[in-house]
């Protein structure tokens, strides 16, 4: 594993001269905030070494590089879900590339469906904590001291100071937002009304179908994370519709402007 790593990330420093610090995950609906990004160069995933392809519609599947506010980034235009039949290993593969491309910083964004009874569709939530209800781990198999220890902390998964920034931020620019737990479960079915009160009730706030084995990879590695919530649909009692896929694309890309600019005023802080 550690060489195909290190053979993907030397493919990559081959391709391009930005030399990023932060890397930026674009979720379901909201690939076009890469259209703020001044693009330097873009790596197709099936061009590159050793990746997997995306599958979804609504995910691009490229790699980009260049500046955003002025702060050279590089961005996942399409994640890897576990849905789609990969390993989790697999899915985590680029966020194990970051950290050999000298990532600090990992801002992960991805649509999910509200519990809170507060919440409105076409809202954010910053993550503060989540619940891992994928029933799976990227960590497990033998692990490779080079890259992080066997028993990862957990204690911060989501860094303070960068959620401190962002409330700032959205304070700053009257972006109506949420602090929440985000749960991950495997999908790719959406809850059932059972299922969303279930999740309710062991303190989540939104539930989505990302985020969290790229959340777990970046910390076994060192990398701070910042993540934040769309909600594009709601799982409260009463207010539980029918939804497909691509409602939650509509409602994401509705509030990817906000998201845009929360963004790009935090990588400049970076
Ligand atoms: N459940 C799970 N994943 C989701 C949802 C949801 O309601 N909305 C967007 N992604």
């Amino acid at each position: 594993m550690y060489n195909k790593i290190q053979e993907t990330a030397d493919f990559i420093k081959n391709h391009t001269s930005i030399r990023p610090r932060t890397a930026i995950v674009l979720g379901t609906g909201l690939g076009n905030l890469a259209e703020n990004i001044e693009i330097q160069d873009t790596l197709a995933y099936k061009d590159i070494p050793n990746f997997p392809v995306s599958t979804v519609v609504g995910h691009k599947g490229q790699l980009l590089f260049g500046t955003l506010n002025g702060k050279e980034v590089m961005a996942m235009q399409g994640r890897f879900h576990f849905y789609e039949g990969y390993s989790m290993q697999e899915l985590i593969f680029p966020i194990r590339i970051m950290k050999f491309l000298g990532i600090e910083y990992l801002l992960l964004s991805n649509a999910s469906g509200g519990m809170n009874p507060e919440f409105e569709i076409g809202d954010l939530m910053i993550i503060k904590d989540h619940i891992n209800l994928m029933g799976d781990n990227p960590l497990i198999g033998n692990n490779d001291d080079r890259l992080g220890p066997r028993f990862s902390d957990m204690s911060q998964p989501y860094d303070h100071k960068l959620i401190e920034e962002v409330k700032k931020i959205a304070e700053k620019n009257n972006i109506r937002f949420h602090t929440g737990t985000y749960a991950a479960v495997s999908g790719p079915t959406f809850e059932t009304p059972a299922e969303y009160k279930y999740i309710r009730t062991l303190g989540a706030d939104a539930v989505g179908m990302s985020t969290v084995p790229e959340n777990i990879a970046a910390r076994h590695m060192g990398i701070d994370v910042f993540a934040i919530s769309v909600i594009t649909d709601l799982g409260i009692e009463g207010k539980i519709v029918e939804i497909s896929h691509e409602d939650v694309i509509e409602a994401a890309k509705k509030s990817e402007p906000k998201l845009t600019l929360i963004f790009s005023e935090l990588v400049k802080k970076l």
